[in-house]
């Protein structure tokens, strides 16, 4: 009989400033992005592992509820994962997830979710004398396999993935942490503002197959190369008006892709449109920093200083919560990264 192990981890969602959209190979990204990493919106993983004596079986229990329909993505990453480390492919696995999101909110669980999975196959690996590498680098590598955003989540506060001129040991096989932020940074908010909460009408997987043959793709990867300097630049020195205009140009040029694709996506609701403008107002109106951006759907992230949580919260409340479903938003902040935790 083989030992059975269990490892748990807690690990975070995470938003981009610049977007990785358009992919090459095996998860690779066609351009290099940068994320901040959250804290609150994050998915604890705890996963039972033992080699297998007959075919490999995997359980999934999602909130205590056994999830079938999850399956078919984490068979797909482990059989990725095990052209890295064979001895994968031959564990019964028991994974038990749970979200501090709702799974129907909009929010994506795929980078929190699948960060937490390879943390945990990576201390199976460790504890095995398996692990060819760094622990974390490692952990990004088969977090990438799973979803490619999630290889920005096993670092705190920002995280590069893809090779950028500007970041060194940058890579397209996993994030690096970016730690050359000003403080300004450190405690940014990041409220979720959920405009609609139901599943994407285009999964990501599909959104990135867009860029094939798409009339601007060449234009778009050279504009996100030089939009990463830029960001990089802002970080570093606190230039909020040049972080603002970065970062809402990137989501919106991420729609504009969608909206420019063939099929064509358009994934902004009425009141994402509402409430950018809104944004935009009140950032002139008040002299206060507060920039929005997109994931692949409807819902706004507002991000802003720490110190302006206070008036941006009111503006929230009084201004944008009506464009919410059910006035639903999440307060979310900067992270310090996954954690792992005792079973
Ligand atoms: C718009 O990482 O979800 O959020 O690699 O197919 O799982 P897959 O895609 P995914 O794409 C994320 C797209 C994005 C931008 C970003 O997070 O950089």
């Amino acid at each position: 009989m083989s030992a059975v192990r269990t490892y748990r981890w807690q690990s975070p969602s995470n938003i981009a400033l610049v977007k990785y959209w358009g992919k090459k190979g095996i998860q690779l990204p066609a351009n290099a992005s940068i994320s901040f990493t959250l804290d609150t919106c994050h998915t604890d993983t705890k996963l039972t592992a033992k080699l297998s004596e007959g075919n490999p079986q995997l359980n999934v229990h999602v909130n205590g509820q056994l999830k079938e329909s999850f399956k078919p993505k984490i068979e797909q990453f482990i059989e990725r994962a095990s052209v890295r480390y064979p001895v994968l492919s031959h564990l019964d696995l028991d994974l038990e997830t749970s979200n501090t999101f709702p799974h129907s909110s909009g929010i994506a669980s795929s980078a929190s979710g699948m960060s937490a999975l390879a943390l945990c196959l990576c201390s199976y690996l460790r504890d095995s004398d398996l692990l060819q590498g760094e622990f974390m680098q490692e952990a990004s590598i088969l977090a990438r396999l799973g979803s490619g955003s999630a290889c920005r989540s096993v670092y705190g506060d920002l995280a590069v993935w893809g090779e950028h001129k500007d970041v060194v040991r940058s890579s397209d096989e996993y994030a690096v942490p970016f730690t050359d932020f000003h403080e300004v940074f450190s405690d940014y908010r990041d409220t979720i503002l959920l405009v609609h909460k139901g599943t994407k009408s285009v999964s990501s997987t599909v959104g990135h197959g867009l860029l094939e043959g798409h009339p601007f793709a060449e234009k778009r990867f050279e504009l996100a190369e030089a939009n990463m300097s830029s960001l990089l630049i802002a970080l570093n020195s606190g230039d909020l008006d040049r972080f603002i205009e970065i970062v809402e140009d990137e989501a919106l040029m991420l729609h504009a892709m969608m909206m420019t694709s063939s099929p064509s996506f358009i994934l902004m609701e009425p009141g994402t449109v509402a409430i950018i403008k809104k944004i935009r107002e009140f950032r002139e109106q008040n002299a206060i920093p507060v920039a929005f951006t997109l994931d692949a759907g409807a819902n706004v992230h507002v991000l802003y200083p720490a110190k302006f949580e206070e008036q941006v919260l009111n503006f929230v409340d009084k201004e944008l919560v009506s464009y919410c479903e059910g006035g639903s938003y999440l307060c979310d902040t900067v992270g310090k990264g996954p954690r792992e935790l005792t079973c």
